[in-house]
Protein backbone atom coordinates (compact mmCIF):
# COMPACT_ATOMS: atom_id res chain seq x y z
CA UNK A 1 0.00 0.00 0.00
CA UNK A 2 0.99 3.24 -0.84
CA UNK A 3 2.68 5.81 1.80
CA UNK A 4 -0.16 8.56 1.82
CA UNK A 5 -2.88 5.75 1.83
CA UNK A 6 -1.80 4.32 4.89
CA UNK A 7 -1.38 8.11 6.34
CA UNK A 8 -5.20 8.70 5.42
CA UNK A 9 -6.24 5.30 6.98
CA UNK A 10 -4.70 6.15 10.22
CA UNK A 11 -6.20 9.76 10.32
CA UNK A 12 -9.40 8.19 9.16
CA UNK A 13 -9.37 6.29 12.41
CA UNK A 14 -8.55 8.77 14.76
CA UNK A 15 -11.51 10.86 13.64
CA UNK A 16 -13.62 8.34 13.65
CA UNK A 17 -12.88 7.42 17.06
CA UNK A 18 -13.06 10.90 18.05
CA UNK A 19 -16.37 11.42 16.57
CA UNK A 20 -17.42 7.84 18.31
CA UNK A 21 -16.26 9.50 22.19
CA UNK A 22 -18.03 12.64 21.58
CA UNK A 23 -20.68 12.72 23.75
CA UNK A 24 -22.37 16.07 23.35
CA UNK A 25 -22.99 18.41 20.54
CA UNK A 26 -20.13 20.90 21.61
CA UNK A 27 -17.47 17.97 21.74
CA UNK A 28 -18.85 17.27 18.49
CA UNK A 29 -18.73 20.77 16.73
CA UNK A 30 -14.94 20.96 17.59
CA UNK A 31 -14.65 17.99 15.91
CA UNK A 32 -16.52 19.15 12.98
CA UNK A 33 -13.85 21.94 13.02
CA UNK A 34 -10.70 20.44 13.18
CA UNK A 35 -11.35 16.91 11.18
CA UNK A 36 -13.90 17.77 8.59
CA UNK A 37 -13.74 21.71 7.53
CA UNK A 38 -12.14 23.25 4.86
CA UNK A 39 -8.72 23.87 7.20
CA UNK A 40 -9.01 20.50 8.74
CA UNK A 41 -6.15 17.61 9.07
CA UNK A 42 -8.39 15.94 6.56
CA UNK A 43 -8.43 18.39 3.74
CA UNK A 44 -4.71 19.18 4.29
CA UNK A 45 -4.19 15.02 3.29
CA UNK A 46 -5.47 16.26 -0.53
CA UNK A 47 -1.75 18.10 -0.88
CA UNK A 48 -0.62 14.63 -0.80
CA UNK A 49 -1.92 13.81 -4.38
CA UNK A 50 1.08 16.15 -6.02
CA UNK A 51 3.79 14.01 -4.94
CA UNK A 52 1.68 10.95 -6.67
CA UNK A 53 1.42 10.22 -10.16
CA UNK A 54 -0.43 7.82 -12.63
CA UNK A 55 -2.88 4.84 -10.86
CA UNK A 56 -1.40 6.18 -7.63
CA UNK A 57 -3.20 9.69 -7.95
CA UNK A 58 -6.16 8.01 -9.20
CA UNK A 59 -6.28 5.55 -6.28
CA UNK A 60 -5.61 8.20 -3.45
CA UNK A 61 -7.85 10.31 -5.19
CA UNK A 62 -10.47 7.95 -4.90
CA UNK A 63 -9.61 6.56 -1.22
CA UNK A 64 -9.73 10.39 -0.02
CA UNK A 65 -13.11 10.27 -1.39
CA UNK A 66 -14.57 7.12 -0.10
CA UNK A 67 -12.71 8.42 3.40
CA UNK A 68 -14.47 11.62 3.32
CA UNK A 69 -17.49 9.95 2.53
CA UNK A 70 -17.40 7.51 5.51
CA UNK A 71 -16.70 10.10 8.18
CA UNK A 72 -19.35 12.21 6.98
CA UNK A 73 -21.52 9.43 7.33
CA UNK A 74 -20.31 8.69 10.76
CA UNK A 75 -20.69 12.64 11.80
CA UNK A 76 -24.37 12.54 10.80
CA UNK A 77 -24.83 9.65 12.64
CA UNK A 78 -23.68 10.60 15.46
CA UNK A 79 -25.19 14.01 15.26
CA UNK A 80 -28.48 12.41 14.92
CA UNK A 81 -27.63 10.22 18.11
CA UNK A 82 -26.40 12.91 20.14
CA UNK A 83 -29.54 14.79 19.35
CA UNK A 84 -32.11 11.90 20.09
CA UNK A 85 -30.21 11.77 23.37
CA UNK A 86 -30.45 15.17 24.58
CA UNK A 87 -34.37 15.26 23.50
CA UNK A 88 -34.79 11.73 25.50
CA UNK A 89 -33.13 13.92 28.75
CA UNK A 90 -34.67 16.63 28.27
CA UNK A 91 -38.24 14.65 28.07
CA UNK A 92 -37.17 12.56 31.09
CA UNK A 93 -36.15 15.79 33.24
CA UNK A 94 -39.54 17.65 32.44
CA UNK A 95 -41.87 14.91 32.54
CA UNK A 96 -45.18 15.97 35.18
CA UNK A 97 -46.13 13.37 37.28
CA UNK A 98 -50.03 13.48 36.42
CA UNK A 99 -51.06 11.17 39.27
CA UNK A 100 -49.53 13.77 41.84
CA UNK A 101 -52.66 15.32 43.62
CA UNK A 102 -53.21 19.01 42.19
CA UNK A 103 -52.98 22.27 44.71
CA UNK A 104 -56.22 22.84 46.00
CA UNK A 105 -57.44 26.59 45.94
CA UNK A 106 -60.14 27.65 48.54
CA UNK A 107 -63.31 29.69 46.87
CA UNK A 108 -64.04 32.94 47.95
CA UNK A 109 -67.87 33.80 48.71
CA UNK A 110 -69.86 37.03 48.39
CA UNK A 111 -70.83 38.55 51.55
CA UNK A 112 -75.06 37.83 51.91
CA UNK A 113 -75.56 41.25 52.00
CA UNK A 114 -73.97 41.53 48.67
CA UNK A 115 -76.21 38.83 47.28
CA UNK A 116 -79.25 40.16 48.91
CA UNK A 117 -78.42 43.93 47.18
CA UNK A 118 -77.59 42.00 43.80
CA UNK A 119 -81.17 40.40 43.91
CA UNK A 120 -82.80 43.24 45.00
CA UNK A 121 -81.77 44.95 41.83
CA UNK A 122 -82.90 42.31 39.65
CA UNK A 123 -86.08 42.43 41.07
CA UNK A 124 -86.38 46.48 40.07
CA UNK A 125 -83.89 46.65 36.62
CA UNK A 126 -86.54 43.66 35.77
CA UNK A 127 -89.15 46.14 36.28
CA UNK A 128 -87.56 48.95 34.50
CA UNK A 129 -85.61 50.60 36.75
CA UNK A 130 -82.17 52.19 36.57
CA UNK A 131 -79.41 52.22 39.08
CA UNK A 132 -78.27 55.41 40.09
CA UNK A 133 -75.43 55.63 43.31
CA UNK A 134 -75.25 59.30 45.42
CA UNK A 135 -72.13 60.35 47.05
CA UNK A 136 -71.32 59.15 50.71
CA UNK A 137 -70.29 62.04 51.85
CA UNK A 138 -72.77 65.14 51.23
CA UNK A 139 -73.70 68.21 52.46
CA UNK A 140 -76.20 69.58 54.82
CA UNK A 141 -78.18 71.09 51.81
CA UNK A 142 -78.75 68.09 50.20
CA UNK A 143 -79.18 65.35 53.11
CA UNK A 144 -81.44 67.78 54.56
CA UNK A 145 -82.73 70.69 52.62
CA UNK A 146 -83.53 68.82 49.56
CA UNK A 147 -85.40 66.41 51.70
CA UNK A 148 -87.80 68.78 53.06
CA UNK A 149 -85.67 68.84 56.31
CA UNK A 150 -84.72 72.59 57.26
CA UNK A 151 -82.84 73.50 60.12
CA UNK A 152 -83.52 72.87 63.31
CA UNK A 153 -86.65 70.79 62.11
CA UNK A 154 -87.09 68.13 64.41
CA UNK A 155 -86.90 65.10 62.10
CA UNK A 156 -83.08 66.02 62.46
CA UNK A 157 -82.42 64.10 65.67
CA UNK A 158 -83.31 61.00 64.60
CA UNK A 159 -80.79 60.99 62.30
CA UNK A 160 -77.79 62.29 63.66
CA UNK A 161 -74.31 61.84 61.97
CA UNK A 162 -70.31 61.99 61.63
CA UNK A 163 -69.50 65.42 60.23
CA UNK A 164 -66.78 65.59 58.09
CA UNK A 165 -67.40 70.04 58.70
CA UNK A 166 -70.10 72.34 59.96
CA UNK A 167 -71.85 71.64 55.90
CA UNK A 168 -70.44 67.94 55.10
CA UNK A 169 -71.77 64.82 57.31
CA UNK A 170 -71.75 60.87 55.83
CA UNK A 171 -75.37 60.90 54.61
CA UNK A 172 -77.84 59.67 56.90
CA UNK A 173 -80.18 57.94 54.09
CA UNK A 174 -79.54 57.14 50.86
CA UNK A 175 -82.40 59.82 50.19
CA UNK A 176 -80.42 62.54 49.08
CA UNK A 177 -79.24 60.56 45.91
CA UNK A 178 -83.11 61.31 44.91
CA UNK A 179 -82.34 65.14 44.55
CA UNK A 180 -78.72 64.36 42.91
CA UNK A 181 -81.05 61.84 40.08
CA UNK A 182 -83.66 64.83 39.61
CA UNK A 183 -80.95 67.68 39.13
CA UNK A 184 -79.53 65.61 36.53
CA UNK A 185 -82.52 64.60 34.76
CA UNK A 186 -83.27 68.20 34.61
CA UNK A 187 -87.64 67.98 34.54
CA UNK A 188 -87.50 64.48 32.64
CA UNK A 189 -89.48 61.40 33.89
CA UNK A 190 -87.31 59.14 36.48
CA UNK A 191 -87.13 55.57 37.32
CA UNK A 192 -84.24 54.37 39.55
CA UNK A 193 -82.87 52.89 42.44
CA UNK A 194 -79.97 53.98 44.72
CA UNK A 195 -78.15 51.09 46.49
CA UNK A 196 -75.73 52.45 48.83
CA UNK A 197 -74.52 53.18 52.51
CA UNK A 198 -75.98 55.46 55.46
CA UNK A 199 -74.38 56.37 58.32
CA UNK A 200 -75.54 57.39 61.55
CA UNK A 201 -75.14 57.53 65.41
CA UNK A 202 -76.55 55.02 66.90
CA UNK A 203 -76.30 52.47 69.44
CA UNK A 204 -74.07 49.62 68.07
CA UNK A 205 -75.93 46.56 69.08
CA UNK A 206 -77.51 43.30 67.46
CA UNK A 207 -80.15 45.47 65.67
CA UNK A 208 -78.37 48.81 65.29
CA UNK A 209 -74.65 49.63 63.44
CA UNK A 210 -73.50 53.49 62.74
CA UNK A 211 -72.93 52.18 59.22
CA UNK A 212 -75.87 49.96 57.14
CA UNK A 213 -76.97 49.73 53.85
CA UNK A 214 -80.47 51.15 51.77
CA UNK A 215 -81.65 50.95 48.45
CA UNK A 216 -83.68 54.06 47.88
CA UNK A 217 -86.32 53.81 45.47
CA UNK A 218 -87.46 56.83 43.21
CA UNK A 219 -90.56 57.19 39.89
CA UNK A 220 -91.43 60.45 38.77
CA UNK A 221 -94.04 60.93 35.70
CA UNK A 222 -97.55 62.07 35.01
CA UNK A 223 -100.11 60.20 37.26
CA UNK A 224 -98.10 58.32 39.47
CA UNK A 225 -100.31 57.80 42.41
CA UNK A 226 -100.32 55.40 46.01
CA UNK A 227 -101.74 52.65 44.11
CA UNK A 228 -98.55 52.77 41.76
CA UNK A 229 -96.64 52.34 45.02
CA UNK A 230 -98.89 49.98 46.68
CA UNK A 231 -98.29 47.70 43.54
CA UNK A 232 -94.67 47.71 42.98
CA UNK A 233 -93.99 47.32 46.61
CA UNK A 234 -96.11 44.15 46.72
CA UNK A 235 -94.47 43.02 44.01
CA UNK A 236 -90.92 43.58 45.47
CA UNK A 237 -91.81 42.19 48.68
CA UNK A 238 -93.60 38.98 47.32
CA UNK A 239 -90.57 38.43 45.06
CA UNK A 240 -87.95 38.54 48.15
CA UNK A 241 -89.68 37.03 50.87
CA UNK A 242 -92.45 34.12 48.99
CA UNK A 243 -95.90 34.85 47.27
CA UNK A 244 -97.47 33.97 50.39
CA UNK A 245 -96.78 36.97 52.12
CA UNK A 246 -99.26 39.86 53.31
CA UNK A 247 -98.19 43.46 52.89
CA UNK A 248 -99.26 45.67 55.07
CA UNK A 249 -99.19 49.47 54.46
CA UNK A 250 -99.66 51.81 58.09
CA UNK A 251 -99.58 55.39 57.53
CA UNK A 252 -96.42 57.23 58.68
CA UNK A 253 -94.23 60.32 58.41
CA UNK A 254 -91.20 61.47 56.30
CA UNK A 255 -91.17 65.13 55.79
CA UNK A 256 -90.10 64.23 52.24
CA UNK A 257 -93.01 61.91 51.27
CA UNK A 258 -96.82 63.14 52.05
CA UNK A 259 -98.66 60.64 52.37
CA UNK A 260 -96.05 58.53 53.82
CA UNK A 261 -96.35 54.78 54.85
CA UNK A 262 -94.32 52.08 56.81
CA UNK A 263 -94.62 48.73 55.09
CA UNK A 264 -94.96 45.56 56.44
CA UNK A 265 -94.91 41.78 55.72
CA UNK A 266 -96.77 38.91 57.64
CA UNK A 267 -94.13 37.16 59.55
CA UNK A 268 -92.51 34.36 57.95
CA UNK A 269 -92.25 32.45 61.48
CA UNK A 270 -95.98 32.31 62.38
CA UNK A 271 -97.69 33.82 59.20
CA UNK A 272 -99.63 36.38 61.42
CA UNK A 273 -100.33 34.44 64.42
CA UNK A 274 -98.15 36.28 66.38
CA UNK A 275 -94.50 35.05 67.71
CA UNK A 276 -91.32 36.03 69.32
CA UNK A 277 -89.86 36.92 65.56
CA UNK A 278 -92.91 39.44 64.90
CA UNK A 279 -92.85 40.67 68.87
CA UNK A 280 -96.22 39.14 69.24
CA UNK A 281 -97.82 41.47 66.24
CA UNK A 282 -98.09 39.00 63.15
CA UNK A 283 -96.21 41.42 61.38
CA UNK A 284 -92.54 42.85 60.82
CA UNK A 285 -91.55 45.95 59.26
CA UNK A 286 -89.76 46.35 55.98
CA UNK A 287 -89.20 49.60 54.89
CA UNK A 288 -90.30 53.10 54.43
CA UNK A 289 -92.41 54.69 51.49
CA UNK A 290 -94.65 57.68 50.54
CA UNK A 291 -95.60 60.04 47.74
CA UNK A 292 -92.92 62.64 47.21
CA UNK A 293 -93.54 65.53 49.12
CA UNK A 294 -94.52 68.97 46.86
CA UNK A 295 -91.64 70.92 48.15
CA UNK A 296 -89.41 68.25 47.28
CA UNK A 297 -90.50 68.20 43.67
CA UNK A 298 -90.28 72.21 43.57
CA UNK A 299 -86.99 72.13 44.98
CA UNK A 300 -85.90 69.62 42.38
CA UNK A 301 -87.29 71.41 39.28
CA UNK A 302 -90.46 69.74 38.98
CA UNK A 303 -94.08 71.08 38.81
CA UNK A 304 -96.11 69.41 41.53
CA UNK A 305 -99.21 69.89 39.83
CA UNK A 306 -97.90 68.31 36.75
CA UNK A 307 -95.86 65.35 38.52
CA UNK A 308 -96.06 63.37 40.77
CA UNK A 309 -94.33 60.12 42.68
CA UNK A 310 -93.23 57.89 45.06
CA UNK A 311 -90.40 56.95 46.94
CA UNK A 312 -89.18 54.11 49.22
CA UNK A 313 -86.05 53.69 51.31
CA UNK A 314 -85.28 49.85 52.26
CA UNK A 315 -82.83 48.35 54.62
CA UNK A 316 -80.60 46.09 53.54
CA UNK A 317 -79.60 44.17 56.19
CA UNK A 318 -83.06 44.14 57.45
CA UNK A 319 -83.64 42.40 54.69
CA UNK A 320 -80.97 40.04 54.49
CA UNK A 321 -81.26 39.05 57.86
CA UNK A 322 -85.14 38.22 57.48
CA UNK A 323 -84.14 36.14 54.63
CA UNK A 324 -81.12 34.72 56.22
CA UNK A 325 -82.30 34.48 59.42
CA UNK A 326 -79.38 36.17 60.74
CA UNK A 327 -80.03 37.20 64.19
CA UNK A 328 -77.13 40.01 64.75
CA UNK A 329 -76.00 42.57 62.29
CA UNK A 330 -72.94 42.86 63.12
CA UNK A 331 -72.17 39.41 61.47
CA UNK A 332 -72.59 41.26 58.19
CA UNK A 333 -69.26 43.14 58.80
CA UNK A 334 -66.62 41.23 60.69
CA UNK A 335 -65.62 39.08 57.61
CA UNK A 336 -65.85 35.79 59.17
CA UNK A 337 -65.46 33.07 57.15
CA UNK A 338 -67.56 30.52 59.89
CA UNK A 339 -70.61 33.05 58.51
CA UNK A 340 -69.62 34.25 54.90
CA UNK A 341 -69.51 30.35 54.53
CA UNK A 342 -72.57 29.34 54.54
CA UNK A 343 -73.67 31.91 51.96
CA UNK A 344 -71.13 30.63 49.61
CA UNK A 345 -73.39 29.65 46.41
CA UNK A 346 -71.69 26.35 45.70
N1 LIG B 1 -84.95 57.92 54.09
C1 LIG B 1 -85.84 57.24 54.97
C2 LIG B 1 -85.04 56.70 56.16
O1 LIG B 1 -83.87 56.57 56.08
C3 LIG B 1 -86.55 56.09 54.29
C4 LIG B 1 -87.49 56.55 53.22
C5 LIG B 1 -87.06 56.68 51.93
C6 LIG B 1 -88.82 56.83 53.51
C7 LIG B 1 -87.93 57.11 50.94
C8 LIG B 1 -89.69 57.24 52.53
C9 LIG B 1 -89.23 57.36 51.23
O2 LIG B 1 -85.61 56.40 57.18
Amino acid sequence: MIEPIKKLIELKDKILEKINEAADEKTLKSVQEQDLSKKSSLSGMMSLISSLSGEDKITFGQAMNSTKKEIQEKFADKEKEIHEKAIKERLEKEKIDISLPGTTYKMGGINPFYQIVDEMIDVFTSMGYQVKEGPDVETDFFNFERMNIPANHPAREMQDSFYITNSTLLRTHTSPAQAHAMDEANGRPLKIICPGKCFRRDDDDATHSHQFGQIEGLVIDKNINLGNLKATLELFLRRMFGEKREVRFRSSYFPFTEPSVEVDISCMECHGKGCPMCKGTGYIEILGAGMVHPNVLEMSGYDPKEYSGFAFGIGIERVAMLRYGVDDIRKFYQGDVRFIEQFTRK
